[in-house]
């Protein structure tokens, strides 16, 4: 058994030793470096570049604009047109790029070139029922924009108890370790991209579509990625820019996005408002469930968060609706964050339980496990696994919630108010198509396995290696795995968590054909290789209708200090149910990192617009907060034994997401048991609390 142990990283020594590339950290003879002009403001028209200056520059090789760069095509992602037109549609959108001899030579002469703009006035904050507000015909990535089902206004003004509620969140920024770079080379057989992109393969289609290229001329390569939480799930501008620049200078082209440019061009999580309705009896039961949202998108492209999509699983309730809104704002795209749609969303029904809990005198575990369904309430169908009950049971026993004392802002230490609180979270179990291949080479005794997946860092390597061994009945360190670059065979994403379930099931597949080969055959023979290929397609095909989900709990205790309004977590525990853990080690570290990020979201993170200039002001760590390890002195992430057969052919539901899932509205509610103040507005800053 290879799957269920703690193997380290399979490329731990690349990594601490500097011998993994990241994407700009591969080298190309002739290399020039390029770097990103952007618009100085929201709204409005070029009416004029004197790029004069800096094609003076020392070192400089070329300025391209939109008045000189290449036509580019039609594609759904117009964040992908680059330079095609004289218009601005938010600040920091991509103007030019000036490419020369070194990064620093970029840099300065990219300060000379002179934009000069007709500006309009720009609309750039989302606020309640916002005059732009429209339904879009569906939310992402394909889920109906409204559900509705019995009599919800009905029953709701007939419910004995009430909650009726808006919270809001803000925009947050993706901030991984690594930010956006990509290595632009072509040749004979075309475009090859560096890219730190979260899925090579997926990443390969768009970028030859807006360049005019068939599929097969480019070739994207992202064989380690240091993080992209959602923000590299699809090609961000930059990688078409690097593209272009090295076609007009025919030179390879090294361009690297600033982290102060990540807070304009490579995505965010939409602010949201959120109304909530809930009514239930008097014992608790609900009978009325209402989830309204609100959220922005940009004037590019439409991009519309699925925010109540998780109110539709988690609670029994016969009459119930959600809704979404978005406003078109002069504002860069949203795009993908952990858990886009799940978290912010959990936010809200999660933090309006607790507060249902509150109103009826009901211990809010027993509140959730009283409306726990049993089926999928809106579909109708059963899960093909559901253990939130168990997560909820576990983690209060760990947590030690019997002995907790309902009332709020009665446990005080010197100037701190100290409480605690508990929220679900769940995530879909998604499976995708995928395809791999197997080969026996050394006599049988090695193996290469090879699947376009991407790791960025979560251990993907390490679990397919295992999943690879196990299944050919040999040792891990038999198999060499190839993951990160879109020559291998065609895989998902990795987002959606659902990576693992895909890759995973294409892998065990591929090796299971080549086991059965081998056993028929006796194996390779000298340098002979035996080689097997899978593909998951209609494995999928043939799955039964179930609603696939991953469940969790979330406890944390807290303090507020109530002179200062300084709220520190002490404890943060999370219990999961998610299918089959096939490496403890990178698991537990998902779950962690998920929390983390959780708790900084009702904390600390926070893009605040900057309505003057309409761009956001905290475009940098310095003053975008995250958390460090001090920030949380206790963290623990525990999974229960779930076998789940149905869920996919390997039995595993992702857990990349699933941990920032409602820990939000577990830190909001331990606030509100600490102080007996409900704040319904992301983050809880001191000047909120006081
Ligand atoms: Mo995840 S935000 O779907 O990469």
């Amino acid at each position: 058994m290879s799957t269920g142990l703690p193997l380290p990283r399979v490329e731990a020594r690349a990594k601490v030793t500097g011998a993994a590339r990241y994407a700009v950290e591969h080298s190309a003879d002739g290399v020039a470096y390029g770097w990103i002009v952007t618009s100085t403001v929201a709204r409005g028209r070029i009416e004029a570049i004197d790029t004069a200056a800096a094609l003076a520059a020392p070192e400089v090789v070329a300025v391209i604009t939109h008045e000189n760069a290449p036509r580019l095509q039609p594609v759904d992602d117009h964040e992908l047109r680059v330079l095609q037109a004289p218009e601005v549609s938010y600040r920091g959108q991509i103007v030019g790029v000036v490419v020369a001899e070194s990064l620093e030579s970029a840099r300065e002469a990219a300060a000379l070139v002179r934009v000069d703009y007709a500006a309009e006035g720009h609309d750039v904050l989302l606020v309640r029922d916002h005059p732009k507000l429209y339904r879009p015909e569906k939310v992402n990535p394909n889920y109906p924009t409204d559900t509705s089902f019995g009599d919800f206004d009905g029953a709701f003004a007939a419910a004995e108890v009430r909650v009726d509620v808006t919270y809001t969140t803000p925009a947050f920024h993706n901030n991984p370790m690594e930010p956006h770079a990509t290595l632009a080379v072509w040749d004979e057989d075309g475009l090859t991209l560096y890219e730190s992109s979260q899925g090579a393969p997926t990443a390969r289609a768009p970028v030859a579509k807006v360049l005019g290229l068939a599929d097969e001329r480019v070739r994207v390569v992202a064989e380690h990625v240091g993080g992209g939480f959602g923000s590299k799930g699809t090609p961000r501008p930059h990688a078409v820019l690097a593209a272009v620049a090295a076609q007009v200078t025919g030179r390879p082209v090294k361009l690297a996005v600033t982290r102060q440019q990540m807070f304009q061009i490579t995505g965010y999580r939409t602010p949201t408002v959120q109304r909530m309705r809930l009514g239930a009896d008097a014992d608790g039961r609900l009978v009325a469930i209402g989830h309204d949202v609100q959220e922005q998108t940009s004037t590019v492209r439409e991009f519309a968060e699925q925010t109540a999509t998780p109110t539709r699983v988690m609670y029994a309730g016969a009459n119930r609706r959600t809704t979404h809104l978005v406003a078109a704002l002069d504002v860069p795209t949203p795009s993908w964050m952990r858990a886009p749609g799940e978290c912010p969303g959990m936010y809200a029904l999660e933090s309006a339980m607790d507060e249902l809990a509150v109103a009826a005198g009901i211990d809010p575990v027993a509140l959730r496990v009283r409306n726990d369904p049993e089926v999928d309430p809106e579909e109708g169908v059963p899960f093909s696994s559901r253990n939130l009950v168990a997560c909820l049971r576990e983690g209060a026993a760990r947590f030690g919630w019997d002995a907790r004392d309902p009332r709020p802002s009665t446990r005080r230490e010197g100037r701190w108010l100290v409480g605690s609180g508990v929220a679900s979270s769940t995530y879909p179990a998604r499976c995708r198509p995928a395809q791999a291949f197997a080969r026996a080479e050394a006599g049988g005794r090695h193996f290469v396995v090879g699947i376009g997946a991407t790791d960025i860092g979560t251990g993907a390597r390490t679990v397919l290696t295992q999943v690879a061994a196990e299944t050919l009945g040999v040792e891990p360190g038999q198999v060499t795995m190839m993951v990160g670059d879109s020559a291998l065979p065609h895989a998902p994403v990795a987002g959606g968590s659902a990576g693992t379930a895909s890759w995973g099931s294409a892998v065990q597949g591929a090796c299971r054909a080549l086991r059965a080969q081998l056993d028929a055959s006796g194996g390779p023979s000298g340098t002979d290789t035996v080689e097997a290929t899978y593909d998951t397609t209609e494995d999928l095909e043939r799955q039964k209708e179930l609603s696939r989900h991953a469940f969790g709990a979330q406890f944390v205790t807290l303090r507020v200090d109530v002179d200062s309004g300084e709220i520190r977590v002490d404890r943060l525990l999370g219990v999961f149910a998610a299918g089959r853990i096939l490496n403890p080690r990178t698991a537990r570290s998902q779950f962690i990192g998920g929390m983390t990020m959780g708790m900084a979201m009702a904390l600390m993170e926070e893009s605040v617009v900057d309505l003057e200039f309409g761009d956001y002001l905290n475009h940098d760590l310095a003053q975008y907060h995250v958390p460090v390890n001090a920030d949380i002195p206790s963290i623990e992430a525990h999974w229960i034994d779930e076998e789940d057969p149905d869920v996919n052919p390997l039995g595993v539901k992702g857990i990349g997401e699933i941990g920032i899932v409602g820990t939000a509205a577990a830190v909001g509610n331990a606030f509100f048991h600490a102080t007996g103040v409900r704040i319904r507005d992301l983050p809880l800053r001191p000047d909120r609390v006081l």
